[in-house]
C-alpha cells in the first residue's frame, strides 16, 4: 500500500467530477480523477446522451411515417432494435473514451478505482483488478458520486417487469405495453420514445398534473401529444403494486379513492433519483448531510468541512448535467485559490418529450410567490413560417417580464428545437436582459429563432405578426 499526496482529488468522473478534474488540470493543480465505474456518470452511459441518440432515432421513425402531406411516402418503415442499440452505444463509447483523454490532456491523473474515506484528507484506493490498495492524501477532496434510481414499495427493480431508467434504454425489443409509474422526465421522455416504436403508453402520476417542475401550458401540450397517440395518462395516481398473472403484469393503483387495475408487459419506475452519500465512508468525515440526504454546501461548494467540497446530483435539485458540470468549474477555480461563486441566476431546464419542453428562470407561480408583477408575451409556432416549412407547428414561446421594469425573468418554450431555442433566454436572463435587448436584436429570416423576438415584442406590447394584448412600451 503506497500513500500518494495530492493537492486535489475528485471522487467521481460523472458531469460534475470530470470537468472539475479537467478545469484544476488547466489552472496548475496537481490533481486525480478516481471513478470506479466509467468515465461519464449516468449522463453519457445511462442517460443524457444514450437517451437523446434512441429519442432522436425514434422521432425520425415516427416522422417518417407522417410525412405524406409534404408529398413524401417511405412506406412502412421497420425498426431493428438490435442496429439502433449497438448506433447508440457507439456514441456512448466515443464519448466516454474522449472523457479519459481530455483529464489526461490537461495534466490530472485518471484513476480507476472505489474511493473509500477513511478520515476528512485520507483516501483509499481499491482497484478491481486485485492490485496493493493506495491511500491518498489531498488538501481538498470533491464528493462527485451523483445519483441512483429510487425504488418505491412494491415494485423491486428485477430488470424484467420492472425496470429504471437504465434498463429501458436497453431494450432490444419493443415492448408491445409499457406503464411508466411518475409522469415526469424519465416516464415521459421514455415512454414517448417506446410509444413512438408503436407501444402502447400508460402513464402514472402521482400529483396532480405531469411535469410539476415545467410550466402547465408547456406540460398540457405534451399531455395531449401523449393522448393524440394513443398514449393513456392518470393523475392523481398511486401506484401500490403489481402482480404476474397469465403472462402479463396487473399493476394496481388508486385513484380517486378506488383501486384499478392496468395490464402491461413492462413497468418504468421513474419517481425521482437519491443522492448517492453513503457506501464511501462520508461519515468518517463529518460532512453534514441534510434531511433529504443532500450534501449541504455553501455558494463556493464547500461543506461544512474545509476542503471537502460536493457537486452535481449529491447536493440537491435540480439533478441537471450542466448543473453539475458548472459547479465542478467552480469548485476547480476556488481550489485553485480565485474567488469564484456560485452565482448562476438561472438553470436551464430541457425536457427532450414531443414537443420538447426548455425553460429558463422562473415560472409564473414561482414569480408572484416573490411579488412580482408580471407581463406575459406569447408567440406560437402555428403562424411561425419556419415552423410551417419543417411541419411542426405546435406549441409556443411564452416570456415573462417584470412589469416593473420589462427585465426577461423567464422564459417557457414548447416546440419544435425548444431545447436550443432556450440558450438565447438563458444568456438574456444570466445578463440581466431586458425584453427590449431581445426584441431590438436582428433575428435571422425564416428561423424558429424569431418566435422568441416576437415573443419579447408581444411581451412589450409591439409584437409585428400578432395581436398585442397591452399597450406598445415605447
Ligand atoms: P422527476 O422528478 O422528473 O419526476 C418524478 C415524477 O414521479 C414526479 O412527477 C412525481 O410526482 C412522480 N411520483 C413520485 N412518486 C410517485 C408514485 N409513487 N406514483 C406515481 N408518481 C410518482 O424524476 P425522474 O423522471 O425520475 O427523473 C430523475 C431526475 O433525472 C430528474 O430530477 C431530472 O432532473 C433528471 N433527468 C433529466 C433529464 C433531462 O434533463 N432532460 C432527463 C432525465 C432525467
Amino acid at each position: 500500500m503506497a500513500t500518494i499526496q495530492k493537492k486535489a482529488l475528485v471522487i467521481g468522473a460523472g458531469t460534475g467530477g470530470y470537468p472539475c478534474a479537467i478545469r484544476l488540470g488547466q489552472l496548475g493543480v496537481d490533481a486525480m480523477l478516481v471513478e470506479k465505474d466509467k468515465p461519464g456518470g449516468v449522463c453519457l452511459n445511462w442517460g443524457c446522451i444514450p437517451s437523446k441518440a434512441l429519442i432522436s432515432a425514434t422521432k425520425l421513425y415516427h416522422k417518417a411515417q407522417h410525412v405524406s402531406e409534404m408529398g413524401l411516402k417511405f412506406g412502412s418503415p421497420t425498426v431493428d432494435m438490435i442496429q439502433m442499440q449497438a448506433w447508440k452505444s457507439g456514441i456512448v463509447k466515443k464519448l466516454t473514451g474522449g472523457v479519459q483523454q481530455l483529464v489526461k490532456g490537461a495534466g490530472t491523473a485518471y484513476v480507476k478505482a472505489t474511493a473509500e474515506f477513511l478520515g476528512p484528507h485520507k483516501v483509499k484506493l481499491t482497484y478491481a483488478d486485485g492490485k496493493p490498495e493506495d491511500i491518498v492524501e489531498a488538501e481538498h477532496i470533491v464528493i462527485g458520486t451523483g445519483s441512483l434510481p429510487i425504488e418505491i414499495p412494491g415494485f423491486k427493480f428485477d430488470g424484467k417487469r420492472v425496470i429504471d431508467s437504465t434498463s429501458a434504454l436497453e431494450l432490444t425489443t419493443v415492448p408491445k405495453r409499457m406503464l411508466c409509474i411518475g409522469g415526469g422526465i424519465i416516464g415521459l421522455e421514455l415512454g414517448q420514445t417506446y410509444q413512438r416504436l408503436g407501444t402502447e403508453l400508460i402513464v402514472l402520476e402521482g400529483l396532480g398534473r405531469i411535469l410539476g417542475a415545467c410550466d402547465s401550458e408547456c406540460a398540457d401540450i405534451v399531455a395531449k401529444q401523449i393522448k393524440k397517440d394513443g398514449g393513456q395518462i392518470h393523475v392523481n395516481a398511486k401506484a401500490v403494486g403489481w402482480e404476474e398473472r397469465d403472462g402479463q403484469a396487473f399493476v394496481k393503483a388508486e385513484i380517486g379513492g378506488k383501486v384499478q387495475e392496468f395490464a402491461t408487459d413492462l413497468i418504468l419506475v421513474g419517481v425521482g433519483r437519491r443522492p448517492v452519500t453513503k457506501g464511501f465512508g462520508l461519515e468518517t468525515t463529518g460532512v453534514k448531510v441534510n434531511q433529504r440526504g443532500f450534501i449541504e454546501v455553501d455558494n463556493r461548494l464547500q461543506t461544512n468541512i474545509k476542503g471537502i467540497y460536493a457537486v452535481g446530483d449529491v447536493v440537491g435539485q435540480p439533478m441537471l448535467a450542466h448543473k453539475a458540470s458548472h459547479e465542478g468549474e467552480v469548485v476547480a477555480e476556488v481550489i485553485a485559490g480565485r474567488k469564484t461563486i456560485n452565482d448562476a441566476r438561472q438553470i436551464p431546464n430541457v425536457v427532450f418529450t414531443e414537443p420538447e419542453i426548455a425553460s429558463s428562470g422562473l415560472m409564473i407561480e414561482e414569480a408572484e410567490a416573490k411579488g412580482i408583477k408580471v407581463n406575459t408575451g406569447k408567440f406560437p409556432f402555428s403562424i411561425s413560417g419556419r415552423a410551417m416549412a419543417i411541419g411542426e407547428t405546435t406549441g409556443f414561446v411564452k416570456i415573462l417580464t417584470d412589469a416593473a421594469d420589462d427585465r426577461v425573468i423567464g422564459v417557457h418554450i414548447v416546440g419544435p428545437e425548444a431545447s436550443d431555442l432556450i440558450n438565447e433566454a438563458a444568456l438574456a436572463i444570466e445578463m440581466g436582459a431586458f425584453a427590449e435587448d431581445i426584441a431590438l436584436t436582428i433575428h435571422p429570416h425564416p428561423t424558429l429563432g424569431e418566435a422568441v423576438m416576437e415573443a419579447a415584442k408581444h411581451a412589450l406590447g409591439e409584437a409585428i405578426h400578432i395581436g398585442n394584448t397591452r399597450k406598445p412600451a415605447h
